[in-house]
């Protein structure tokens, strides 16, 4: 047996051939189950799409690529987990192209950050971080309330997520302006956005401002739903009986 695996040991191009199928044998060994199940990611209960209005704020979020300092992704460390809650599960983030977990904590995680300010809060802090905060380091975003939020393009947005597996209805869609502007305004009607997204959809006045739907309005209603959407107090990972996540865009 030695002997043979001199001839190897002396050939680096034979050595070289069988480095390579040693490697491919290992590598077809993790790869292949993969391709064979249907997803990968635990199922849990609740996971909705963002509503319009949450999606333009998700959109401001990253324009301001408020992830240079901010993560989205509590590890399963005992640490991280009595100072943010139950980690992450991987169904949290399977609406969110791109995934925004981040690499970096210059401050905290916000993977849950929804429901734990105010929205005065909120709007007080991003506008001047130091009179919540005093020893804050994070910039001012005081602008985003004396912006309007771009919706123009919000219709086609809701399209584009659908085409990699978002499942927007085509309701949705059609009516992704509309229900961007009823988020914002607790006036009027909100019937129709309720019954598309489910009735825990947030509708405030977010900003506590003017008529105008402001980027404040989108940034904090997205602040305000991250983390609440699946249903974690039940989440059972060996139960796993949540409806399957959608694979594919309904038609
Ligand atoms: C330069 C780094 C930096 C950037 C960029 C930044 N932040 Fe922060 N952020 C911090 C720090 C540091 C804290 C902790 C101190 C504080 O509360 O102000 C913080 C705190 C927060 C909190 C409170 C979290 C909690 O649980 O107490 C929220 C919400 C927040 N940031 C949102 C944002 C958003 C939204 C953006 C982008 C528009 C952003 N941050 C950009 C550094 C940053």
């Amino acid at each position: 047996m030695l002997e043979k695996h001199k001839v190897l040991e002396k050939n680096s191009i034979l050595m070289l051939v069988f480095i390579v199928i040693v490697v491919a044998v290992g590598g077809l060994v993790e790869a292949v189950p993969l391709f064979r199940i249907e997803t990968t990611i635990e199922k849990v209960k609740g996971m909705r799409p963002y509503t319009p209005l949450e999606l333009a704020g998700q959109n401001i979020y990253i324009r301001e690529n408020c992830s240079v300092c901010h993560s989205q992704q509590i590890r399963p460390l005992r640490d991280e987990v009595e100072r943010y809650g139950h980690y992450s599960l991987a169904a949290e983030s399977m609406y969110d192209h791109p995934f925004l977990w981040g690499s970096k904590r210059t401050g905290p995680d916000l993977a849950r950050v929804g429901g734990k300010y105010s929205d005065d809060w909120h709007v007080a802090h991003l506008s001047a971080p130091r009179e919540m905060v005093p020893s804050s380091i994070m910039p001012s975003y005081s602008f985003l309330k004396r912006q309007g939020v771009d919706l123009t393009r919000i219709k086609e947005n809701l399209k584009a997520l659908r085409t990699v597996g978002v499942p927007y209805t085509e309701e949705m869609i059609v009516n992704a302006y509309k229900d961007a502007i009823t988020q914002a305004d607790p006036g009027v009607d909100a019937s129709g956005l309720t019954a598309r997204y489910g009735g825990k959809v947030n509708v405030r006045n977010f900003d506590g401002g003017s008529e105008m739907v402001s980027e404040m309005d989108a940034l904090v209603a997205y602040l305000q739903a991250l983390g609440t959407f699946a249903d974690i107090k039940n989440y059972n990972p060996d139960l796993n009986d949540a409806p399957a996540p959608a694979k594919e865009a309904p038609k």
